[in-house]
């Protein structure tokens, strides 16, 4: 393990490579309103979500996780790493963590990995994890991975929170380095209001209510949202922590370049872009083409963002996400020089 001189300062988590992945399998709105109650139209102008890909029956997160994974090392040349954390709302089994089966199956055996819960906002706390793991000079490099198989906890029948989300994986390599050089991630604010816990759950499962046969109702083993009350929040709670971190860095709105949302929704993000006084054609949106992927979201948008080069070297970018808890979080970077992003793939799983 790395140690930090005395007297020198804490290194900082800097961003040295990223990836994504998503299922082949592409579910369009047509296709859901072939099963439910609903059509493309309503669709569209409600959430600005096109199409979502999916897993196959008996794929798991772990399954995407290990993709997206696979191909950051890749990218940034990294053999090792000295933790690998998942971030997931969707982890394989509610025992063991996710985050030990990724780290094995991506060869990295014995290495630190744990997974991170905080719904939506996960990858952002994520980050936080990962930063303070550098810091404190517990690893040197870190490998972060958000994924999320929402399909697998969404009931099928169910219009209102079947046509929001997605399945994919958004993977990120940080290593130890300086805070004032480019990829350096900084000036976190996070927060939560469990108070509010019940806008967002999985209401079986855990150790309140177990999944007994015969004693859970199918509404408490899908996920259940309050959709309008969540829209409240999000927008308020978004806006509120970008303003703080805004604040804690120096920086105006003006010198944000690049907002990247977490992508709940894509009215979601043009409220809180107006909210905050930033122009609509800063908020870095693909949710119309792969949905609200949860904790692979903001992941997944950086690495359609820079493989489209909307997201150059020297851009100032400002991530901030909501999610179930209530949890919120934002921080910030310059963006790095990165080896080359490829769009997430959406090709063949390849063997593990
Ligand atoms: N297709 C057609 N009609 C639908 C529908 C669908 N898929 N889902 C709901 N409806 C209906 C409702 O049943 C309701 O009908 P009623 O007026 O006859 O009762 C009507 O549309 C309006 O429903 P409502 O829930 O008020 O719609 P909305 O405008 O609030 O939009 C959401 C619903 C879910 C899109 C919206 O609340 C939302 O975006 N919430 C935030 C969700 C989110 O992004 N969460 C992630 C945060 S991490």
């Amino acid at each position: 393990m790395p140690c930090t001189a005395p007297g020198s300062p804490a290194p900082a988590a800097v961003l040295c490579g990223l990836a994504g992945w998503v299922p082949p399998r592409v579910v369009t709105n047509d296709d859901l309103a072939e099963r439910l109650d609903t059509d493309d139209t309503w669709i569209r102008t409600r959430t600005g979500i096109h199409r979502r890909h999916v897993i196959e029956p008996g794929q798991a997160t772990s399954d995407l996780a290990v993709e997206a994974g696979r191909r950051v090392l890749r990218s940034a040349g990294c053999d090792t790493v000295d933790a690998v954390l998942v971030t997931t709302t969707t982890p394989d089994r509610p025992c063991p963590a996710t985050a030990p089966a990724v780290a094995a199956r991506l060869g990295l055996e014995g290495v630190a990995a744990f997974d991170v819960g905080a719904v939506c906002t996960g990858f952002v706390y994520g980050l936080a994890t990962a930063s303070g793991l550098i810091a404190s000079g517990v690893a040197e490099r870190v490998l972060l991975i958000g994924a999320d198989t929402y399909s697998t906890i969404v009931d099928p029948l169910d219009r209102a929170n079947a046509i929001i989300f997605g399945d994919g994986a958004g993977a990120v390599v940080l290593r130890a380095g300086d805070a004032d050089e480019a990829g350096a991630i900084g000036h976190f604010d996070l927060g939560s209001d469990g108070a509010h816990e019940d806008l967002i759950t999985v209401a079986a499962g855990g150790s309140r209510q177990r999944s007994a046969p015969g004693e859970v109702s199918n509404e408490d083993r899908y996920f259940a949202m309050r959709g309008k009350e969540v829209y409240r929040h999000a927008v308020t709670r978004m806006a509120d922590s970008a303003r703080t971190t805004l604040s804690k860095a120096g920086w105006k709105i003006d010198d944000v370049e690049h907002f990247v949302p977490h992508q709940a929704n894509l009215r979601i993000l043009h409220s809180v872009a107006d909210d905050l006084g930033l122009p609509r054609e800063r908020c870095v949106s693909h949710v119309a083409s792969v949905g609200n992927t949860g904790a692979a979201s903001i992941p997944l948008a950086l690495a359609d963002a820079v493989a489209q080069q909307m997201i150059r070297p020297g851009g100032r970018v400002l991530l901030t996400a909501f999610g179930g808890g209530l949890t919120w979080g934002s921080c910030l970077l310059t963006w790095p020089v990165l080896p080359p992003v490829h769009p997430y793939d959406q090709g063949e799983e390849t063997a593990s």
